[in-house]
């Protein structure tokens, strides 16, 4: 398909060429998810994806050895795997994450991205950046240490952002002598922590595993024949596919719109929830006045195709009779008539502050960017600040939030917002906040007041 792109430009419009480029990047074979990996600093996140890397193929002797000799120079014996993924100079010479990184995996099933996340409390907020991008995720606990502090506190943020799948793996079993007596009391200790967030820890997978040596990263261990569950490269299978959500009422925000000749106003974007039909009378809101457009599906297309319906998960092109250039921009919702999308006089949300140069305060008014929509909202009440370690509420009414802090803020949009509350619909409840190009706060929407 490179090649008729190719000859495609040739001959029509960069707003062609942009359309079918876009239908090209939508035509996957796997379907692709996210996986982070958290934990306390030093359980051995990084090692056991530099590990899965290296035993995966996607690192070579040549380079292991490469990376072993410079550890060994820093005085970091050990930390080879680590530097797999920790590549910043800062990195290696402490021996410690501190932002995330990124590598490519392709399973049986999916086109996996890992994250690595950072460990260190000082850098909680490149965690929770790395959990707003994750469809799953590896808690990791060093079985000779147990459950520590950001245990504890990476898994409630896993919460908060949403992320439902979840593996433990019990790392550094060789220094506690692959004892299954030591993985159980591990398995107990988390188990409770993860009853308390609303986790069943029956039905949560714990693999014991060791970064450093090998054991159930990729190869089985021949050192734990007690275990007869999966190798962490086996469970990335077993996470359930990020799902679509079809049961929900039909949202598509729109990334883009497209003017074809032939065929007239084409709105891009990936339909979130529901399912589109070819016929369905639809409502596009806010549009340009807030009232939102009528229209009817003229036609879907996605991967070159037309199609009579898309599901939730699918990016599509769409032609609605009675929606014209003018009436549609990005950050608009197409959302099927007989149940729309509310509009937001105001929200209640739950957030977490990532990257705020001072501290944030009421009256703060940044940009939110929610589904493909970036409209600047005030926050007009500082509610509660939340303890991320259990989730109870720590102060009432805080004069402020500094980086790291989690809490439950009244916030009011500039403009006109298609949003809803995440016991609605999840989907259209994230956001991320953002200020002078930085991300400093990201959170869900909790509880809408409607517009009239
Ligand atoms: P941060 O990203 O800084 O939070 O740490 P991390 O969880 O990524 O840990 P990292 O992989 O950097 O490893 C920390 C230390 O633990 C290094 O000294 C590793 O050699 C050691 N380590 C990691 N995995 C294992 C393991 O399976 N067994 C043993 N014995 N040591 C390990
Ligand atoms: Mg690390």
């Amino acid at each position: 398909s490179l090649s008729s792109i190719i000859l495609v430009s040739n001959e029509f419009t960069k707003k062609f060429i942009n359309y079918f480029f876009i239908n090209l990047i939508m035509a996957k074979d796997k379907p692709s998810m996210n996986v982070v990996f958290v934990g306390h600093v030093d359980a051995g996140k990084s090692t056991c994806v530099g590990r899965m890397m290296f035993d995966g193929g996607a690192v070579t002797e040549q380079e292991m050895k490469q990376l072993r000799e410079e550890a060994e120079k820093h005085g970091k014996a050990g930390f080879e795997f680590a530097y797999v993924m920790d590549n910043i100079k800062e990195e290696r010479e402490r021996g410690v994450t501190i932002d995330l990184s990124y590598k490519k995996l392709l399973t049986d099933k999916y086109e996996i991205t890992i994250i690595d996340a950072p460990g260190h409390r000082d850098f909680v907020k490149n965690m929770i950046t790395g959990a707003s991008q994750a469809d799953a995720a590896f808690l990791t606990i060093a079985a000779p240490s147990g459950v520590q502090p950001q245990t504890t506190e990476h898994l409630w943020l896993l919460r908060t952002m949403g992320v439902k799948n979840l593996a433990i793996s019990v790392n550094k079993m060789d220094a506690a002598d692959y004892s299954e007596e030591k993985f159980n009391k591990v398995k107990e200790d988390v188990g409770k922590l993860l009853s308390q967030v609303g986790i069943n820890p029956e039905t949560t997978q714990f693999i014991p595993c060791s970064g450093l040596m090998g054991d159930n990263i990729v190869a089985k261990s021949t050192n734990m024949d007690w275990y007869k569950g999966p190798t962490i490269r086996e469970q990335i299978d077993k996470f359930p596919a990020p799902e679509s959500p079809t049961n929900l009422p039909m949202r598509m925000p729109v990334q883009d719109v497209y003017d074809i000749t032939g065929i007239g106003t084409v709105p891009v974007g990936k339909i979130e929830t529901g399912i589109m039909k070819i016929g369905m009378k639809v409502v596009v809101l806010p549009g340009r006045t807030g009232e939102g457009i009528a229209g009817e599906l003229k036609t879907i297309e996605a991967h070159h195709e037309t199609h009579a319906e898309a599901p939730a998960g699918m990016n599509v092109g769409v032609n609605i009779r009675g929606v014209g250039k003018k009436d549609i921009a990005r950050g608009d919702v197409i959302c099927e008539a007989a149940n729309p999308v509310p509009i937001v006089e105001e929200f209640i949300g739950q957030i977490a502050v990532i990257n705020h140069p001072t501290v944030l305060a009421k009256g703060y008014t940044p940009v939110f960017h929610i589904h493909t929509a970036q409209v600047p909202c005030q926050i007009t009440e500082l509610i509660a600040q939340i303890d991320p370690k259990s989730g109870q509420v720590i102060k009432e009414n805080p004069d402020f939030l500094k980086n790291g802090d989690v809490a439950k803020v009244r916030i009011k949009p500039q403009g006109n917002l298609a949003l809803e509350a995440q016991g609605d619909n999840p989907y259209m409840a994230r956001f991320a906040i953002r200020d002078a190009g930085a991300t400093v706060a990201a959170g869900m929407c909790v509880e809408i007041t409607k517009k009239k």
